[in-house]
This record gives structure tokens, C-alpha cells and sequence, in this order.
């Protein structure tokens, strides 16, 4: 067997997602090998080294991000978005992939990091769905086909509250359970109030309508004030209620919007709950297609950045928004 390849990896977090990437980078070693490379762990930059943590043995945890500069290639899964930004650009104007689930991140300084998607170091398929793929496919394929427009269910904190309150339990209760299962976010005022739905449309918007497509286009209402009434009467009228991103055209624009919205019950993106995603996604050519699964989580998203760390040794670019 040919010398392996030695890719030195540095990861800024180990919460929820950060602990489960380095377990799934251990469990797939041998896919590693077989793509002739060997990943090392020069480091994994948290906030607080006294916070218990399941990683693998011989992980190096630190709050010095210096080890940065050994890295070839650098996995941001820390939230956030100037922090992440500060340690991230010098590693991405030195030519060195990034792979990133922060969506924030991507869309509220799409203004710097565009470039350096466009030039193909940035990869971040675990940013929307998570372990749904849907930014590879609108980054490619779907490209063949003229957007007609899209409705999503893309965040899985909002979809397990309102299947829970579906059954009766307080949104209170709820949200608890959902931040207990590592789907939400810090603060989860992101999720509830629509905010990660929405930096999640900025970041698909950018492949099928506009690629400079910015995120304060985006009309935002969230969940904090449907009530368990609000969910009876809809559910007697035929109908449930989940926070829905759509995007369509307006003329000559795009109109980008999250909002509580009623469906029918069989409608495809109202059938998910307990954390998973759903986007019913139409092109002139393709036709409707339905893309469902897995939107939150510490180990379905670490299977998406994981494919990523595996494109980026195959030397596949990043995803690339439309120019
Ligand atoms: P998390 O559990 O809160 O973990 C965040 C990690 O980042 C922690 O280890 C924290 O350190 C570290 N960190 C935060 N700020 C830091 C700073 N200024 N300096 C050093 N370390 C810092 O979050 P998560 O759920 O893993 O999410 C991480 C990212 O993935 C976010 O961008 C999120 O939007 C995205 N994402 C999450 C999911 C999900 O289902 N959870 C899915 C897709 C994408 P300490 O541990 O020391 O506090
Ligand atoms: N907080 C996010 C959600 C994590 O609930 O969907 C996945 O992006």
C-alpha cells in the first residue's frame, strides 16, 4: 500500500457538533485511508478546558488558536459570527479549505466570504438540513433546471415544538426538550424567532436566485406567539402549522420570507417533526422535487461536514454560489 497522505485538521468548537465530527473522523479512518490520506488533529479550540466532553483519546483541547497556523484544512463548528470570522479569514486568504455549519456566519458576512466561496474553499453543506443534502444539489444538478421557487421546513428546534405542542405539551416544555436533544441554538431566540430559518434561505438563496442575495432581504416572524389554541383550530380545520421559508418570485425580485404558516395535513413539508426538514423545491425542468430528513443534531451533522472533509481531500471545490 502507497504512504498515506498526512491532512492536518484544527476545529474551532466542541459542543453538540463538534464533539460528534471528531468521533465520526475516527469511526471513518479507513475510508480516510483508502482516499490515501491520514487525518491528524492539531487542535480543538473551545472557551472552557474545565467543561466535561466525550471526545476521542489524545485530542489536544485549547483556547489558543495559534495551533491554526499548522492546519491545512480548518472545520468552524463554534457559532457565532465575528469570532469565527476573525480566526477564519487568515485561514481562507492563505488558500486553505474551510468547512463550516454556521450559517449565521454565511449569511451575515456573505460580503468577505463570497470570494473565497466563488474560489471554491468553502464548504458547507451541513449549514442547511444538515445532514439533508440539499446545498449539493443546488450548488450543482439543479442548475440544468430554471427556479421556479421553494418552501421549506429548514429548522428543527421550530418543527419539534410544534409537533410537541401537535400532542398538547406547553412551548416552554417543548423548547426545553428540543435544547436537551442539541437541536437548538445559543441563544435559541435564533431558532424560535426565526432568525436561523432565515440565514438558512440567504444561504440557499444564493445558489438559485441571486448570488449576492443578503440576508436583511429576508421578512422574518417567528414561533414565540403561536399558542396550543392556535395549533387545535388549525388541526380541526385540516390543517397543522410549522415555520415555513419561501422563496419566490415578484416581478423582477425575489421575495424571501419566514413565517408560521398553515398547511394542509398531507402537504410534504407539514408531515416532518421531532427535529427533521423538509423542502418541496420546483424547477421548470426538473419539476417538483421533495427533499426530507434529518435538519438538527450532533451526529447527522457531523455525517455533512465529515462528506465535506472527504470532498475537500478528493480535491472536489467547495460549494459555489452563483456568480
Ligand atoms: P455548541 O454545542 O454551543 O458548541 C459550540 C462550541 O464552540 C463549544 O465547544 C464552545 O466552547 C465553542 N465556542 C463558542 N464560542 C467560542 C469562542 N469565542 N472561543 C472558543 N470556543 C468557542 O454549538 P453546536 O450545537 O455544536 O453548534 C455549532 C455550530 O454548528 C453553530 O454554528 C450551529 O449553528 C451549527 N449547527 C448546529 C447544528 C445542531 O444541530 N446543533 C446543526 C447544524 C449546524 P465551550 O464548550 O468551551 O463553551
Ligand atoms: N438550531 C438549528 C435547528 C440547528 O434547530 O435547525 C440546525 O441548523
Amino acid at each position: 500500500m502507497s504512504e498515506l497522505r498526512t491532512v492536518t485538521l484544527g476545529m474551532l468548537g466542541c459542543g453538540t457538533v463538534g464533539q460528534n465530527v471528531l468521533h465520526l473522523l475516527q469511526r471513518r479512518e479507513a475510508i480516510f485511508a483508502d482516499l490515501g490520506v491520514r487525518l491528524e488533529v492539531a487542535g480543538v479550540l473551545v472557551r472552557d478546558l474545565t467543561r466535561p466532553r466525550d471526545v476521542p483519546e489524545g485530542i489536544s483541547l485549547t483556547n489558543d488558536p495559534r495551533f491554526l497556523n499548522r492546519c491545512g484544512l480548518v472545520i468552524e463548528v463554534m457559532g457565532g459570527v465575528d469570532r469565527p470570522l476573525e480566526l477564519l479569514l487568515p485561514i481562507l486568504q492563505s488558500d486553505r479549505p474551510v468547512v463550516t455549519a454556521n450559517k449565521a456566519l454565511l449569511a451575515e458576512r456573505w460580503d468577505v466570504l463570497r470570494e473565497h466561496a466563488l474560489d471554491g474553499r468553502l464548504y458547507y453543506e451541513s449549514a442547511v438540513m444538515a445532514g439533508t443534502p440539499i446545498i449539493g444539489p443546488m450548488s450543482t444538478v439543479l442548475r440544468a433546471s430554471g427556479f421556479v421557487g421553494l418552501q421549506a421546513v429548514l429548522n428543527g428546534t421550530c418543527s419539534y415544538i410544534l409537533s410537541q405542542m401537535e400532542q398538547g405539551k406547553p412551548y416552554q416544555a417543548a423548547l426545553s426538550e428540543a435544547q436537551a436533544l442539541g437541536y437548538a441554538e445559543d441563544p435559541p431566540t435564533l431558532d424560535v424567532g426565526g432568525f436561523d430559518t432565515a440565514h438558512k434561505l440567504a444561504v440557499l438563496a444564493r445558489f438559485c436566485a441571486d448570488g449576492h442575495f443578503p440576508y436583511s432581504a429576508v421578512s422574518v416572524t417567528g414561533i414565540e406567539q403561536v399558542t396550543l389554541e392556535d395549533i387545535a383550530q388549525a388541526r380541526a380545520e385540516g390543517q397543522k402549522i410549522r415555520l415555513v421559508a419561501t422563496l419566490e418570485r415578484q416581478g423582477d425580485t425575489w421575495k424571501a420570507r419566514v413565517a408560521p404558516t398553515r398547511l394542509p395535513l398531507d402537504h410534504p413539508i407539514c408531515t416532518v417533526g421531532d427535529g427533521r426538514n423538509a423542502m418541496v423545491y420546483e424547477g421548470e425542468e426538473c419539476g417538483t422535487l421533495v427533499f426530507a430528513g434529518g435538519g438538527a443534531g450532533g451526529m447527522v451533522t457531523a455525517s455533512a461536514i465529515v462528506g465535506d472533509i472527504m470532498d475537500s481531500v478528493l480535491g472536489f471545490p467547495g460549494h459555489v454560489p452563483l456568480h
